[in-house]
């Protein structure tokens, strides 16, 4: 209700409706803001309304199962229905449900020792925060401090990145984005960050007329880094596969080209293990497919394969002691009221027990390679290029693979109810790239098995066999 001044006159005593008299759909329509979706769509087109979930499938309000290829957002590692880690979150809730790491708690330092474990050294120092987004700004802003720190008289602040990257949503992770349709009703964003091309083995600009891969498009950082002054580059940010922006893994060597040029103008590299992190690309991190060290990463969704919320940067021992090498006057400024959150620290252990305990980075490469191989051989006019690592995996859809042009958008659009209608949830590279939003994207849970495999593939062969 509005008073005539146009403000909102609350009504305190307004009790909620029933949930028996009103739908739990209606309430949505009403009041959730979903991002990403055009609203005036949605009494037509509702989104899945889930109400409960177990192991690689979801259920709606009407008890109808849908096989989870996305595994919600890239991110349930585990599989859904986990009571070990039910359990160890009502445990902390019980014991301790909250303090900052303004002080400390057991959970966060167990945890950021866990983390520690199963890293390479140098890689062990853990700035827990609440998701992506928060790792990835927190890295970036790590890479500037430090950056200055370690090239004393040196401004060392762009950062730059890949063109279809995507870093998350808050300002310094959405500008290190290089999605235009994610960024454009926000710009100007943060200064300093600049973008190249991807790898994009199907639609390569730079050594497709070639035998072989040049590594060109990981060059390119170097060029930039050049023509912008190195003292002025702080970091290279890159994610080990492209993910949301259409799933583009990185060709052989790339992450080593990174490093080495890193190493040569003293520029820190970050990688973006938001999505890759925890088994996704059949190792249990993306970068150790590449044998090199990153100096900062990022984790999120499988941490705590999404039971909770949390971000997690690790730091190089460098990159921490250049905070220390002054007598303590330098510190990290930055404070995060629910970072490092003890029941999230007890999901996340309990996730990474599960994870560890059953060698799922294991079975992500063996599914990951069963599906790679059969929809490879799948026959259709429309499957222009299946690629991935592990359990994520695109496939990109034209119209005729001798033109490569782009599967309209409204043909995406039905494709993906389809499958939706035959009970098997596929991603998209939604607004990712403009033009370019023609990539189904696979990320199940790490548990499948291949049986539900077959029924992936199966519903891709069907659906598309339709378009
Ligand atoms: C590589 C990458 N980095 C960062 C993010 C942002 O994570 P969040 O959505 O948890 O903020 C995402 C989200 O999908 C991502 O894929």
């Amino acid at each position: 209700m509005f008073s005539q001044a146009g403000g909102v006159i609350f009504q305190y005593n307004q009790r909620m409706p029933e949930a028996t008299s009103v739908s739990l759909r209606d309430l949505d329509i009403e009041h959730l803001w979903h991002g990403n979706l055009q609203h005036k769509d949605l009494k037509k087109r509702p989104p899945l309304e889930v109400a409960s979930a177990e192991g690689c499938y979801v259920f709606d309000t009407e008890g109808r199962r849908y096989l989870d290829a996305m595994a919600g957002l890239f991110c349930v590692n585990v599989g859904y229905g986990r009571k070990e880690i039910v359990n160890a979150v009502a445990k902390q809730m019980a014991e301790l449900p909250y303090y900052p790491l303004t002080q400390s708690h057991g959970p966060a330092a167990r945890l950021a020792a866990r983390v520690a474990g199963l890293l390479p050294k140098p890689l062990g120092r853990v700035f827990f925060s609440n998701s992506g987004s928060e790792a990835v700004e927190t890295a970036l802003k790590m890479a500037r401090q430090c950056s200055r720190r370690m090239h004393p008289g040196q401004n060392r602040y762009k950062v730059i990145a890949r063109h279809r990257g995507y870093h998350g949503f808050t300002m310094g992770a959405l500008s290190a984005t290089g999605q235009a349709p994610r960024r454009q009703a926000f710009e100007p964003l943060v200064p300093g960050f600049l973008h190249v091309a991807p790898p994009d083995h199907y639609r390569c600009g730079f050594c497709s007329a070639q035998s072989t891969c040049t590594l060109s498009c990981a060059d390119e950082f170097e060029r930039v880094i050049r023509m912008e002054a190195p003292e002025t580059v702080a970091a290279i940010i890159a994610e080990p596969v492209i993910g949301g922006g259409g799933i583009l893994p990185d060709p052989e060597g790339y992450l080593a080209r990174l490093r080495e040029i890193c190493d040569r103008h003293g520029v820190l590299l970050i990688v973006d293990e938001v999505i890759t992190g925890f088994g996704r690309t059949g190792k249990l991190f993306g970068f150790e497919h590449s044998g090199i060290r990153p100096d900062i990463l990022t984790f999120a969704k499988g941490l705590t394969s999404a039971y909770l919320p949390l971000g997690a940067t690790v730091a190089a021992e460098h990159v921490f002691e250049a905070f220390e090498d002054d007598g303590g006057e330098a510190k990290f400024t930055q404070v995060s009221t629910f970072g490092g959150h003890p029941c999230s620290a007890a999901a996340a252990l309990a996730n990474l027990d599960i994870l560890t305990r059953e060698r799922l980075w294991e079975n992500s490469a063996r599914l990951g390679g069963y599906l790679l191989e059969k929809l490879t051989a799948l026959e259709s006019p429309h499957i222009g290029e299946v690629r991935g690592r592990g359990l994520l995996i695109g496939l990109e859809l034209v119209e005729d693979q001798r033109s490569k042009t782009p599967l309209a958008e409204g043909r995406m659009i039905q494709l993906q109810r389809a499958f939706r209608e035959s009970g098997v949830l596929v991603g998209r590279n939604n607004d990712s790239v403009t033009g370019f939003c023609n990539v189904l994207i696979l990320s199940p849970p790490l548990i499948l098995n291949r049986e539900q495999a077959d029924v992936i593939i199966s519903a891709i062969e069907s659906n598309i066999a339709r378009v």
